[in-house]
């Protein structure tokens, strides 16, 4: 490759202030960085990032769940050289090789009897598609979603998350109905499972009894929730959920855009964590290991009336990122993924639980494969969220090496879900240096 040819300015090298300046001057303040002092990174190996002073991170949350076949995987790199020489763009108002590869892999991935594909440039575009689809097929307005979700940024899925933030006054879109989560740790019941009888699942009924026309077009649900700080629902509350969902008549959309890709160990899915065979899964993030690209798949029944009148993405579809996602797909079953996800994962787990003796900060540990949250509390009987601990963690980490994930409807969850890269001497030395923020952020307490 001849590097004379890409632009002098993106060659040249930058401090971070220079950077910052720029963006500060230029960039939204809907952009805002991690850190009091932000990063800014220039490279990457595996789950390993470096910034601009050649310093090295071990990266335990790849972007945001995104990087999944970690940084420079040379046959990822191989294959965006390879179509960028090739084709980078042209719409769907064509065929092209990429886009025909991609469908008819994920239909060998997905689960059985879902094999029809579309494929938009983001999760959010992916859900809202998704709940289009649900809301023509069924010819019904109402959607159901989880507390603590987040499905997106556009108006319906903003609208369907209640991770965290309600900012601005706006009209809300109709047909939007909630339910409880899963959250054990912190029950809306104030019950204890197994005992509870899984209130939060059964109570579905009662909305949909109560607050519709006693049928749905779709309840949206991620198989362990991301943003709202990596939890996972009881074993048989998506089991619950899907048989209330079928009796109203509504579609399951399992919401997979951090679940995916093998990412909780051991299944493509999420939601076969569970035994529900879900009616649409929505993907993105680590679909295209950073490369943009978000879609659904579904069963041919349920895609049969969504025509072309009722969606069009530009990029939907294109080339580069198709051809992306093939890697990804290729990359995780040749690399063995999935197993090490999870074998990763539970090595992970009890590393974490084992520091819970020493550390009464450490109020849960959670998660499935690579997809752990570790909850921060500033007392374990009253479960006071520790925000302000949490923000000293992650400062500590970055100091040292480590990047975490923040999560949780008051910021207190640690959010792991690094590359599936990760070696066990990272595993290993991420959790001293993570020991060892926890030392000092207790003192806070
Ligand atoms: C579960 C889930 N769904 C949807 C989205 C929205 O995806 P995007 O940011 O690509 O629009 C996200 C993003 O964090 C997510 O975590």
């Amino acid at each position: 490759m001849n590097d004379e040819l890409v632009p002098k300015d993106l060659r040249a090298k930058y401090s971070d202030k220079e950077i910052l300046d720029i963006e500060k001057k230029h960039l939204a303040p809907a952009v805002a960085h991690y850190y009091e002092r932000p990063l800014l990174f220039v490279g990457g190996e595996g789950a390993t990032l470096v910034d601009h002073t050649g310093k090295e991170y071990i990266d335990l949350f790849a972007g945001i769940c995104t990087t999944i076949t970690g940084y420079s995987h040379p046959k990822f790199v191989a294959t965006l050289k390879y179509q960028a020489e090739q084709l980078v763009y042209t719409s769907s108002l064509y065929a092209t090789v990429p886009y025909a590869v991609l469908v008819k892999k994920l239909a060998e991935i997905a689960p059985k009897g879902l094999t029809l594909s579309f494929i938009v440039n983001s999760g959010s575009e992916a859900n809202e598609a998704a709940l289009f689809m649900a809301r023509k097929f069924t010819k019904n307005p109402y959607v159901i979603a989880c507390h603590h979700a987040y499905h997106g940024r556009t108006t319906l899925t903003r609208e369907l998350s209640t991770a965290g933030w309600r900012t601005i006054p706006e009209g809300h879109p109709p047909g939007v109905r909630f339910v409880p989560n899963g959250y054990c740790y912190r029950c809306q019941f104030g019950k204890e499972y197994p005992e509870c009888d899984i209130e939060c699942a059964r109570y579905m009924r009662e909305v949909i009894r109560t607050e519709t026309n006693r049928a749905i077009a779709a309840f949206i649900v991620e198989p362990i929730q991301g943003v709202g700080g990596i939890v996972k629902h009881p074993p048989e509350y998506l089991k619950i959920a899907h048989e209330t969902v079928k009796e109203s008549g509504g579609l399951f959309i399992s919401d997979e855009v951090q679940t995916g890709f093998g990412r909780t160990g051991r299944k493509w899915w999420g939601i076969h964590q569970s035994d529900v065979e879900p009616d649409v899964i929505t993907m993105a993030k680590g679909f295209g290991g950073g490369i943009p690209i978000g879609g659904f798949i579904t069963r041919p029944e349920y895609a049969a009336n969504y025509t072309v009148t009722d969606s069009f993405a530009t990029f939907g579809g294109n080339p580069l990122s198709c051809a992306a996602a093939v890697a990804v797909i290729e990359i995780i079953q040749e690399s063995g993924y999935l197993e090490k996800a999870y074998k990763a994962g539970e090595h992970l787990k009890s590393r974490l639980r084992s520091m819970m003796d020493d550390h009464k900060i450490i109020g849960e540990v959670r998660g499935q494969g690579m997809m752990i949250g570790v909850e921060l509390v500033r007392d374990r009987t009253t479960k006071e969220p520790a925000t302000k601990e949490m923000a000293k963690v992650m400062e500590l980490c970055k100091v040292d090496g480590l990047l975490i994930g923040k999560g949780g409807f008051d910021g207190n969850v640690i959010r792991i879900q690094p590359p599936l890269e990760l070696t066990t001497d990272q595993i290993e030395r991420a959790c001293d240096i993570l020991d060892k923020a926890l030392t000092e952020a207790e003192k806070m307490l």
